[in-house]
């Protein structure tokens, strides 16, 4: 009979633990299995007989330990995103939609153009969370080869389905038409070209015969980080947030501003996690950050403000609600410098200045957390058992 306390307990291959971790390393995965170009991604025959991980032998890319086992950790930073991403959870139907439907329904409750910036705004917000979710667990996942990282990956990708989530309760609340609002970014081309800008991107990633693990490869897999997550997350969803938490402050839609407010809390984070992704690639593959590279990077983040920008044009023909298009060119240069410097690329926009300081408040996570403290409190204990 085994005893389930020695150490020196035999494996099922009659070699002890200790012994296994000794005589073996990653190149027996690559031993047994020798198709797999790039990384491992999970679902290989089990190398029976493998020694045990060690915090060494993982990577962020192209790893060929073994990333079924989450421990030991490598990359706390990703495993702190996880459990602060859990402790932030929330649902779309627990924000009050009543003074928001009282006032959509009301003749004189909002100007036409207030509603256009609302109505814009779920156009594209109800795709592009989709876009993001699909771009993640079809093209990103396979690519990063490190169980952390995908831990936190997965509760990204549950967060995007609650974005999604979120915009179909507004449009459902509001009693918008689904079909209008969900078929704009196919009719609207403002909202059509930021999702037809990122696309080519994931379309590279998703294609079952991409692998990584060649320089060129391995800085496609970067491009398409820094799409997504720099620059789709980061400058894309920016206007939108911008102006539907500027009609909360006036009081204005205040559940969906909140609804808002989640989402933004949210992707910030999905962003500072890309940004630690490409940053501890950049660490331990220092060779791709070519100077071509970073030409091509800071060419996509330009054409991107520029995207963004006219995206602001169009939705806000007029100045609404105290602000102009003019001051999201501001906005838009002011946070692409701040993308720039966390990724390592030099500053686009000397002197950009943030017209709208009171969004750093808003994107102040200690802040935020203070303030969801009910919320959080709430999860916490309302998801415990009780068996009595
Ligand atoms: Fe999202
Ligand atoms: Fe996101």
């Amino acid at each position: 009979m085994l005893n389930w306390d020695d150490p020196l307990a035999k494996t099922s291959l009659g070699a002890t633990p200790d012994a296994v971790i000794a005589n073996t390393s990653v190149d027996d995965v690559d031993r047994l299995q020798p198709s797999v170009a790039g990384g491992v991604q999970g679902l290989e025959g089990l190398a029976m007989g493998a020694g045990r991980i060690r915090v060494d032998d993982k990577k962020i890319i192209n790893c060929r330990a073994d990333v079924n086992q989450l421990v030991p950790f490598k990359y706390e930073w990703a495993w702190q995103k996880y459990l602060d991403g859990c402790a932030n959870h929330w649902m779309p139907q627990e924000v009050n939609m009543t003074a928001d439907i009282a006032l959509w329904k009301d003749p004189q409750g909002l100007t036409d153009d207030e509603r256009l910036v609302i109505k814009r705004n779920l156009g594209f917000f109800s795709t592009a969370d989709s876009l993001v979710a699909n771009n993640l667990v079809l093209a990103v996942y396979r690519h990063i080869t490190n169980p952390e990282c995908r831990q936190y990956l997965l509760r990204q990708a549950f967060e995007e389905a609650l974005h999604t989530h979120a915009y179909q309760y507004v449009i459902q609340s509001l009693g918008l038409d689904e079909g209008e609002v969900f078929n704009m970014y196919r009719e609207v081309p403002v909202v059509a070209r930021k999702a037809e800008w990122a696309l080519p991107f994931t379309q590279h990633l998703a294609d079952p015969d991409f692998r990584t693990g060649t320089p060129e490869n391995d800085q496609k897999l970067l491009r398409e980080l820094v799409a997504f997550y720099v620059i789709f997350e980061g400058i894309f969803f920016y206007v939108g947030f911008v102006q539907i938490l500027s009609m909360g402050r006036r009081n204005k839609m205040t559940g969906t501003a909140e609804q808002f407010q989640y989402i933004l809390r949210d992707e910030s984070m999905h962003m500072n996690f890309g940004m630690d992704v490409i940053n501890q690639i950049r660490l331990e593959n220092p060779h791709l950050w070519t100077a071509e590279l970073q030409r091509d990077l800071i060419g996509m983040i330009r054409e991107a403000v520029e995207l963004e920008t006219a995206y602001a044009q169009d939705t806000m023909p007029r100045g609404v609600l105290g602000l102009n298009a003019g001051m999201f060119a501001d906005y838009l240069q002011f946070i692409a410098n701040r993308r720039c410097g966390q990724i390592g690329l030099p500053e686009q926009y000397p002197g950009a200045a943030n017209p709208f300081p009171w969004m750093s408040e808003v994107l102040d996570l200690k802040k935020e957390k203070n303030f969801f403290e009910t919320r959080v409190t709430e999860y916490q204990t309302g998801g415990a058992l009780n068996w009595e």
